[in-house]
C-alpha cells in the first residue's frame, strides 16, 4: 500500500448518478449550465487536472443524457453506470469495477460542486501523501452544518462521519461537515467498499464508513480543511444553482478585473467562462458575453448588451446591442438598439446604428449604416454610406440573394434595394427609389413616381378644417407681401 507515492493519481470517480429531484427538471442536474457550461464540465476540469491514469463519471439517473454530453465535451472520460441509486459507498464501487486492481491514490468526488478547482484537489492529494493517510477528507466549517456529515475527530485524525439522520444531539453541533471529496489509498477503497453494509438510518451503502474500515486495518484517517467553503458547495435546486452562478461570475470577473479589465457593475455583467478580454476594455452595467467571444484592447461593451461568439477590435464601442456571431472592427460603432445576426462584420471605424438589423453583412471600413435599416445578404464597400430607413429586400419568399453597394456609394433614405442587385462603386440612389437594376459608377438612380402638387385641393376637399384655415392665412400672407404663389401645378 503505498500512500506516499508521488506518482500519478491512479484514478479520479465522479459521482454523478443521482436523481437531482429538487431541480424539478427534464434535464439532469449535472447539466445544468452555470457561466455557460455544465456544472459537470467543471467537474471533469478539476479532475483532469490531476492527470489521472482513468477518469471515470458514475452515471445514473438520466444517464443517456449525462453520457451524451460527456462524449461531447469530454471523449476522454470512461463512464460507468450505477444501476440502483444504493447510496455513495455503491456509486464509489460501481465507479471502480471497470478498472481491476488498482494501486496507488483513487480521488472521489462529485458532478455537483462546480466551483471545486483543480488546485484544490492537487493540495488535497498532496495533504494526503504527505501526512501519510490511508484517507483524506476534504472538509469545511459550516454555519449551519445541517444536512451534511459531520467531522468527528480525535486529535488531529478523522474518526468517522455522521450522517445527519444518524447523528446525535452532540453530533448535531459540529460544524465541521464533511464536503463529499477525498483521496482513498486503492486498496484500501477497495477492500472497504466490499464490506460496506447498508445498517444505517438511510438503508444506504455510505462511503464515508470505508473511514471506520481504514482505521480498523490501523491505519491514518486524515480531514484537510478548506477555507474557500463555497468551493465545496453542491447544487441541489435551482435556488443553490443562482447563488453559485453568481459566485461564479464573481470569481471570473474578479480575474478579469485583476487582468486590467474595468468592470463597473459587476452585478449586472456577466461574463461566462469562456469568454476573453484584452486589458483596458471596459465593460458597462447590463453587459453580457457568452461563448467565444473576445474583446481586444480599449473597447467599450454595454450599457445593456449581449454578444454570443462576437470578436470585438480595439477601441470599438458597442452600445445597448444584441449581437451573434459577428465581427466587430477597430474603432468600429454600433448601436444604441442594434441587432446583428450571424455572418455581420463590420469594418475599421465602420457604423451600425439605431434600430438596424443586420444579417450575412459585410460592411466595409468607415462605412455607415446609421439609422432604421435591415440589412441581410449584403456588401457595403468601404466608406459607402446607407440612408435611413433603408431596406435590403433580400428574400422573395423561395430565395435569398444578395446585394452589393459599391465603394464610397450613397443611398438614399428609404430605399429598398431588390436582391440581387448592383451598385456600383461611386454611385447614388435618390432617396425614397426601389431598386431593381444595376446601378453603374457615378450614376444616380431615381426609382419614384413623379411628385404632383394640386393646388387648392385643400380648400376644396377639406373645407371647414384647421388645415384649410392654415392654408388659407399661409395664402394671404403670400398674396399681401406680393410674392408669387410657389404652388405648381406640377413638381419636378
Ligand atoms: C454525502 C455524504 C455527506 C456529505 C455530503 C456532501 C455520504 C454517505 N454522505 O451526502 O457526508 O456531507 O455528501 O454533499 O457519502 N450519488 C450517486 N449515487 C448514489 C448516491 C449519490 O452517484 O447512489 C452522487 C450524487 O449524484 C452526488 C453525490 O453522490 O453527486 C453526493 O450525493 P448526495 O445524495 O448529495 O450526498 P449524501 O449522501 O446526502
Ligand atoms: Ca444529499
Amino acid at each position: 500500500m503505498s500512500t506516499t507515492d508521488n506518482g500519478r493519481v491512479a484514478a479520479v470517480v465522479i459521482m454523478a448518478a443521482g436523481a437531482g429531484t429538487r431541480m424539478k427538471s427534464a434535464t439532469a442536474k449535472v447539466l445544468h449550465p452555470l457561466a455557460g457550461r455544465s456544472m459537470l464540465s467543471y467537474a471533469v476540469e478539476a479532475a483532469s487536472a490531476l492527470e489521472p491514469e482513468h477518469l471515470v463519471v458514475v452515471v445514473g439517473h438520466q444517464r443517456d443524457q449525462v453520457e451524451a454530453h460527456l462524449s461531447e465535451i469530454a471523449p476522454q472520460v470512461v463512464t460507468a453506470v450505477q444501476e440502483q441509486l444504493r447510496g455513495t459507498g455503491d456509486a464509489v464501487r460501481s465507479g471502480l469495477v471497470g478498472l481491476g486492481e488498482l494501486a496507488g491514490d483513487v480521488v472521489v468526488t462529485s458532478g455537483d460542486v462546480p466551483l471545486l478547482t483543480g488546485d484544490t484537489l492537487r493540495g488535497l492529494v498532496e495533504a494526503h501523501r504527505g501526512e501519510g493517510n490511508a484517507v483524506t477528507v476534504l472538509t469545511t466549517i459550516a454555519a449551519d452544518p445541517t444536512g451534511y456529515g459531520r467531522i468527528v475527530r480525535d486529535g488531529g485524525e478523522v474518526t468517522r462521519i455522521v450522517e445527519q439522520r444518524d447523528a446525535g444531539e452532540t453530533e448535531r453541533a459540529i460544524t465541521e461537515i464533511n464536503a463529499g471529496i477525498y483521496v482513498f489509498d486503492a486498496q484500501v477503497l477497495q477492500a472497504g467498499i466490499a464490506d460496506l453494509s447498508d445498517d444505517n438510518a438511510q438503508g444506504e451503502l455510505y462511503l464515508t464508513d470505508v473511514i471506520g474500515f481504514a482505521r480498523g486495518l490501523g491505519r491514518r484517517v486524515g480531514g484537510s480543511v478548506l477555507t474557500d467553503a463555497l468551493q465545496a458547495e453542491g447544487v441541489n435546486d435551482r435556488i443553490q444553482l443562482a447563488a453559485l452562478s453568481t459566485e461564479l461570475n464573481r470569481r471570473i470577473l474578479r480575474r478579469w478585473m485583476a487582468e486590467g479589465v474595468t468592470v463597473i457593475d459587476p452585478a449586472s455583467t456577466w461574463v461566462h467562462d469562456s469568454v476573453d478580454l484584452a486589458p483596458d476594455v471596459t465593460l458597462l452595467p447590463g453587459t453580457s458575453l457568452e461563448g467565444a467571444t473576445s474583446i481586444a484592447s480599449g473597447a467599450v461593451i454595454g450599457p445593456d448588451t449581449t454578444l454570443i461568439d462576437v470578436e470585438v477590435d480595439e477601441g470599438a464601442h458597442v452600445v445597448r446591442t444584441h449581437a451573434t456571431l459577428a465581427v466587430i472592427g477597430p474603432n468600429a460603432e454600433v448601436g444604441p438598439f442594434s441587432y446583428l445576426r450571424p455572418g455581420t462584420q463590420l469594418g475599421v471605424k465602420g457604423k451600425i446604428g439605431a434600430f438596424v438589423e443586420t444579417k450575412n453583412a459585410t460592411i466595409g471600413d468607415g462605412a455607415k449604416v446609421p439609422h432604421l435599416t435591415y440589412c441581410g445578404d449584403a456588401t457595403v464597400g468601404e466608406g459607402a454610406n446607407i440612408g435611413a430607413g433603408t431596406i435590403f429586400a433580400n428574400y422573395d419568399g423561395v430565395t435569398k440573394s444578395h446585394t452589393t453597394v459599391g465603394k464610397a456609394s450613397f443611398v438614399g433614405s428609404d430605399s429598398v434595394l431588390v436582391a440581387p442587385v448592383e451598385i456600383a462603386d461611386g454611385a447614388y440612389v435618390a432617396a425614397g427609389s426601389t431598386i431593381t437594376a444595376a446601378v453603374g459608377p457615378g450614376e444616380l438612380a431615381v426609382a419614384r413616381g413623379q411628385q404632383r402638387n394640386i393646388g387648392g385641393w385643400v380648400a376644396r376637399k377639406r373645407a371647414g378644417t384647421r388645415t384649410a384655415a392654415a392654408a388659407e392665412e399661409a395664402l394671404r400672407a403670400e398674396a399681401s407681401t406680393g410674392q408669387a404663389a410657389t404652388t405648381q401645378e406640377d413638381g419636378q
